[in-house]
């Protein structure tokens, strides 16, 4: 391996899972051995975080009690509602999130009374519960009761409580397969900042805090965001290829292409583009589906570079009628199942994860007292 390929630890194996394949010849990506297509195709969310949580697909009767479960752990503390009406309405949502979840942790701190397994239960339950509260309030002035709410799927009840009406079919089951896919990717940035914290004995919300701020970054979750702001921006199909090309002259980074394990395509993206062209029937904004596909296109023939999870996906929540600053924050909705999984299994074969640097710095010197730097600094 040549030492630019070990940039950013490019290709190097740091620890062992059970828990996904990414890329692998033959095998593609499964989470636990489950093919990712067959689960976005016949399972629901739910049944995918028990699997990579209590690793095995649920019986009837567990997934019920899971779900079951998963609806009365949504409803958050009077003293977490409190701090989310005192952020800023300009808060970024994944801050409001990240320090929500911090919150929480000192309410509920893992102990004897709150295990990690309780723990992963409460954080995919209330996580959209804490996001939409803030989101309430600030944007329509309204506090959200989440007791109100008894949607079955956390995509129903994402949707549901966002607009006030209960979502057509195919958005809840969009919004579902979405986040299936975002669920699990093996040792990706944020999993691997989870990882590390854990490692050092630290606590569960610790861990999720990490990933959180890990995942926040462009170059990561934050990239369908950016995605969506480039796809709006075209007004018609036929101005993509001049822009993009430009862009590319200028070495403009196009959010949601490329990827460090992938290299031909992302096998997420065919399942999401699918379904945004289902959406796409029904929206008035249909012509988007035309510019996103004329940008994968252009990217292809210019770059060879192919649509990543995050770019259909954009489209996706869009055709859903969620507002953009809101998609990274349904990554982190999705993913605390696979950090949970991960939290887990890194706690029950751990080893402190300490790697080593290559010094690029100054040879060895002798230390100069304050007054002898100073004298030197006058006398020159
Ligand atoms: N647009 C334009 N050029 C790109 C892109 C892109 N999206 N991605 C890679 N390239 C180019 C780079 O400029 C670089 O070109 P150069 O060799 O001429 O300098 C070359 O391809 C290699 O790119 P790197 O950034 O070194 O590749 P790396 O493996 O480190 O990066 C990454 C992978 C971060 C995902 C990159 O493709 C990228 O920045 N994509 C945009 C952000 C994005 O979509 N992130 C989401 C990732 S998936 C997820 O989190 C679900």
């Amino acid at each position: 391996m040549t030492e630019t390929e070990q940039t950013g630890l490019a290709g190097i194996i740091v620890g062992d899972t059970a828990l996904s394949t990414v890329g692998k010849a033959g095998i593609g990506l499964t989470y636990r051995g489950y093919d990712i297509h067959e689960l976005a195709a016949s399972a629901t969310f739910e049944e995918v975080a028990y699997l990579l949580i209590y690793r095995e697909l649920p019986s009837e009767s567990e997934l019920k009690t899971y779900c079951s479960r998963l609806v009365a752990l949504r409803a958050i503390p009077n003293e977490l509602k409190l701090l989310l009406e005192t952020m800023p309405g300009s808060a970024h949502p994944m801050d409001v999130l990240r320090t929500g979840i911090s919150l929480l942790g000192t309410l509920e701190p893992e102990s004897t009374k709150h295990s990690a397994y309780q723990i992963a239960d409460r954080l995919i339950a209330c996580a959209p519960s804490i996001l939409l509260y803030w989101y309430q309030f600030y944007r329509n002035n309204k506090r959200l009761d989440i007791t109100q709410y008894a949607d079955k799927t956390t995509a129903d009840f994402f949707l549901h409580a966002l607009t006030g009406k209960k979502p057509e079919q195919e958005q809840g089951r969009a919004l579902d397969v979405a986040l299936i896919l975002y669920a699990e990717h093996e040792f990706n940035a944020s999993t691997f900042a989870a990882r590390v914290t854990i490692s050092t004995g630290s606590d569960f919300y610790s861990a999720v805090v990490s990933a959180i701020g890990t995942l926040r970054g462009p170059l990561h979750g934050g990239a369908n965001e950016e995605a969506m702001r480039l796809i709006a921006s075209f007004q018609m199909p036929n101005l993509v290829e001049a822009t993009i090309k430009s862009m590319l002259v200028d070495k403009v980074k196009i959010m949601g292409f490329g990827h460090r394990v992938y290299k031909i395509s992302d096998p997420r993206s065919d399942v999401v583009k699918a379904w945004v062209e289902t959406l796409s029937k029904n929206s008035s904004e249909a012509p988007l589906f035309d510019i996103a596909q004329g940008i994968e296109k252009v990217m292809w023939r210019e770059k060879k570079l192919f649509p990543n999870l995050d770019f259909y996906s954009a489209l996706l929540f869009h055709f859903c009628d969620i507002p953009t600053l809101l998609f990274t924050p349904i990554f982190v909705m999705s993913r605390l199942s696979g950090w949970s999984a991960h939290i887990l299994e890194q706690r029950a074969h751990n080893r402190l994860i300490r790697p080593e640097a290559k010094y690029i710095g100054m040879e060895k010197r002798s230390f100069k007292s304050l007054k002898d730097r100073t004298s030197a600094t006058s006398t020159k």
